[in-house]
């Protein structure tokens, strides 16, 4: 086991004889779905070097078979404010909990991933480090906290956490794999590729009525060279650039202005908005400033933070600065990701995208979402972007087309809920038979903001799309929003999900999502005289399933 020649290994290499392959078990908590990735990196490395890999997702996740799994590897994203991932809720509230098994003779590692840019960095797989030593595991090697450029300092730690596992008598076998290679194994075929690619721009128009307070941008992208194959579900990443009235302002404050090399990075390759303790940090370690030093020491930061960005800090606390202090503050400028609003079945080579314009005030500075902003003020017909498709086996239509499907999708979470029905149209045309779809819209007023108003009407009209209810929120005096069209009409909802329908939800993670799911278990209560309890039991099936579904950000 373990010396494979797809690796592209010397022929020198001796074969070793033939022992039985260490068991391993590589588990995950994905929200957007890159510890998924890193999980199924870490399988195929670890397959290389002798491991017998086993990935569970914490969906999936039976937390009494822990004390039997040997060698444990945890990789967890941490979400919002602190969060698991919403699929990984249940598993990780039991690891927490009274009733967690004791792991004596467990070896462990725990790779986390966070944002710099929420308060409670990579909180998630900081709490499981701790709770598996708690839980008697013995720690085989040092967690990693990673931002979100996590991919390079990823493969390092999987590197060495893999030779940290290994067993003892084993080491020697252990081939050093070049990590790109072991990133290209056999199984890989069907993944589409995750090269960033250059799209241009063929449509930008606002959904919004001018006089709307909103802006959203419907993008069609259009692939040269064919577009990567996506399927309905999936997301795009957009590398975006940073606004120049924004890095003119940090290169004055820098005392930069002339530098125009400098300027070019921070345009496109440094985030110059996130602030987060490690950017104070390190900017006290650049500078060596008294005060902001203070602001650590205080331990005021973490509030001070709170609604501001890098340039509050360079302008509150002046001093000069270099470049390459600038390049040690910051951090290389993330992709942005967005579900995708087409189906390639009925646009072809092309990626459609919806993107709200995120503007707001605080601390009496306007301030601008990175990439949303970057294409409602600078992108136009015509300009080139650069893109990276983001899969997501996570949210899919049902393998069967006949399944009913029941999607909520208020604002911009209404995106994917275009291509499922795109996507559905066309596999009709095709000749197959497709299931009832309902769709559950939200936005603030009907006649501004009723993104895709006549693609509906005519998805209604032609039968892809069965039902659509909607919710105005600022129509009428009181709010309303999807979650009470889900409750008014509650026992159709559920009679669909009798029926075999699949729950999907697209949108706002921190409110919609939680408030339409309560709906969801309310609807069950209600139509079925079900206890409280009985009700969630009978949500959580639906997820267990796949029946109940999330995109939400
Ligand atoms: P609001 O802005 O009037 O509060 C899309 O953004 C729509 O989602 C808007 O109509 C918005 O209403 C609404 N919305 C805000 N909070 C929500 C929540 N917790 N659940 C569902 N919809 C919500």
């Amino acid at each position: 086991a373990g010396l494979d020649a797809a690796g592209g290994q010397p022929a020198a290499v001796p074969a070793a004889p033939p022992k039985a392959a260490a068991p391993l078990t590589v588990i995950y908590a994905s929200e957007s779905g890159n510890s998924e990735a890193l999980a199924g990196s870490v399988a195929k490395l670890a397959r290389k070097q002798g491991f017998k890999p086993k990935v569970v997702d914490f969906s999936d996740l039976d937390i009494s078979t822990l004390p039997k799994a040997g060698k444990l590897v945890a990789i967890a994203a941490t979400w919002g404010e602190g969060e698991p991932p919403a699929r990984a809720v249940r598993a990780y509230g039991e690891l927490m909990g009274e009733g967690a098994p004791r792991l004596d003779g467990v070896e462990f590692a725990v790779l986390s991933l966070g944002d710099t840019s929420y308060a409670e960095f990579c909180a998630i797989g900081k709490a499981l480090d701790a709770r598996f030593e708690a839980l008697g595991a013995k720690r085989a090697a040092e967690r990693a906290d990673l931002d979100l450029d996590f991919e390079k300092p990823a493969a390092d730690w999987i590197k060495a956490t893999l030779k940290a596992l290994a067993p003892a008598e084993a080491t020697d076998n252990v081939v050093a794999v070049d990590f790109a290679r072991a990133g290209a194994g056999e199984d890989d075929e069907a993944e589409p590729s995750r090269e960033p690619l250059v799209v241009e721009v063929v449509e930008h128009v606002n959904l919004n009525s001018s006089r709307s307070d909103k802006e959203t941008i419907h993008l069609a992208l259009a692939f040269e060279d064919g577009a990567p194959a996506y399927e309905p579900g999936d997301s795009l990443e957009i590398y975006p650039e940073n606004d120049p009235q924004l890095v003119d302002e940090i290169l004055k404050a820098a005392g930069l202005s002339d530098d125009e090399a400098l300027r070019k990075a921070l345009l496109a390759e440094r985030d110059i908005t996130t602030l987060s303790a490690a950017t104070i940090e390190r900017f006290v370690k650049a500078t060596g400033h008294a005060e902001a030093q203070t602001l650590i020491d205080s331990g005021e930061a973490k509030a001070w933070i709170e609604g501001r960005h890098l340039i509050d800090l360079i302008q509150t606390y002046p001093a000069a600065l270099t470049a390459e202090h600038l390049a040690t503050i910051t951090r290389p400028l993330p992709p942005r990701a967005y579900s995708i609003a087409s189906s390639r079945k009925e646009v072809g080579d092309e990626v459609h995208l919806a993107i709200v314009a995120v503007r707001y005030e605080t601390h009496g500075r306007a301030r601008s979402g990175v990439a949303s902003v970057h294409v409602a003020d600078r992108i136009r017909d015509g300009a080139k972007l650069r893109v990276r498709l983001k899969p997501n086996r996570h949210f899919r239509l049902p393998q069967d087309p006949a399944t009913d499907i029941i999607m909520v999708g208020p604002g911009t979470g209404v995106a994917p809920f275009r291509a499922f029905v795109q996507e559905r149209r066309a596999i009709e045309a095709e000749g197959s038979k497709t299931g009832r779809s309902w769709l559950f819209f939200g936005d603030r007023h009907f006649t501004h903001d009723f993104l895709y108003q006549l693609e509906w009407q005519d998805a209604l009209e032609d039968r892809s799309l069965t039902r659509i209810d909607v919710a105005f929120s600022r129509d009428q005096p009181e709010k309303v929003y999807v979650q009470d069209r889900i409750t008014q009409h509650a026992a159709e909802l559920v009679s669909w999900l009798d029926a075999g329908a699949h729950f999907y939800v697209c949108g706002d993670a921190k409110n919609m999502a939680k408030d339409v799911r309560a709906a969801v278990v309310k609807a069950y209560e209600t139509t079925k005289n079900l206890s409280a309890a009985d009700a969630e039991a009978q949500v959580a099936a639906l997820e267990r399933s796949h029946r109940y579904q999330q995109d939400v950000y």
